[in-house]
């Protein structure tokens, strides 16, 4: 499978690249607008924080398929290997099929229907990336549309991913690992939720006391 950090944080991304399996980082327009830094800037650093390897995911801002085209273009030759993200409206699908037959690979972004992911995988993009907690803060079924969308994939478009994203919780991301996706991305705190529980670090503790009770010492030896 393949881990992504949803985040455009270099700080964050050094911090957990040194610890996670990490395959790349995603950003989306909100997550760069943040960092009060041109994207020209910010994508190069997140790179560098990878260790000079990995993914990167960027998105385009045009709404019309040819200057859609034009900055996935722009950004593809910019950073060598991003893929780009282009949200699933029609013009993002007509985008889509250019960029495929241009071998520019993308992400089809901004999906909330599973009918929607499938359209964006048959149009071409490698990746999709449903919205699982935005779409159950508008009263929807999050993780039941990743059910449905990784069943499509897996009929009618086996050659593409389904990127799951928009989490709040832990819990959300390993219903979506269940449901077979193949890749996810995860923000900065829920990455550290996984890893950080209070139990974790009490129970750590716990095993210092209960040494250093015996030996007067944290240490092995
Ligand atoms: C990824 O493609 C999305 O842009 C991102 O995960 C959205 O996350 P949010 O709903 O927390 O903003």
């Amino acid at each position: 499978m393949e881990l992504y950090l949803d985040t455009a944080d270099v700080t964050a991304v050094k911090r957990l690249a040194r610890v996670l399996p990490l395959h790349g980082v995603t950003t989306n327009p909100s997550i760069v607008a943040k960092e009060r830094k041109p994207i020209w800037e910010v994508l190069p650093a997140l790179r560098d924080a990878l260790g000079g390897t990995g993914k990167l995911f960027a998105q385009v801002m045009a709404s019309d398929a040819e200057r859609m085209v034009a900055e996935a273009v722009l950004l593809n030759q910019r950073v060598p290997g991003l893929v780009v993200k282009i949200p699933v409206t029609a013009e993002g699908l007509a985008a889509i099929k250019k960029l495929k037959a241009m071998s520019i690979p993308t992400l089809g972004t901004a999906v909330y229907g599973a009918g929607q992911g499938l359209l964006g995988a048959l149009a071409g993009a490698e990746y999709v990336a449903p919205y699982v907690n935005r779409l159950d803060a508008q009263g929807g079924d999050g993780i039941a549309m990743v059910h449905e969308l990784q069943q499509l994939l897996n009929l009618h478009a086996p050659h593409a991913k389904v990127l799951a994203a928009s989490f709040k919780t832990p819990r959300q991301a390993l219903e979506c690992l269940l449901a077979g996706c193949q890749s996810i991305t995860l923000p900065v705190d829920v990455a550290e939720q996984f890893i950080g529980t209070p139990a974790v670090q009490a129970a750590v503790e716990k095993f210092e006391q209960d040494w250093q009770g015996a030996f007067g010492t944290t240490l092995l030896s």
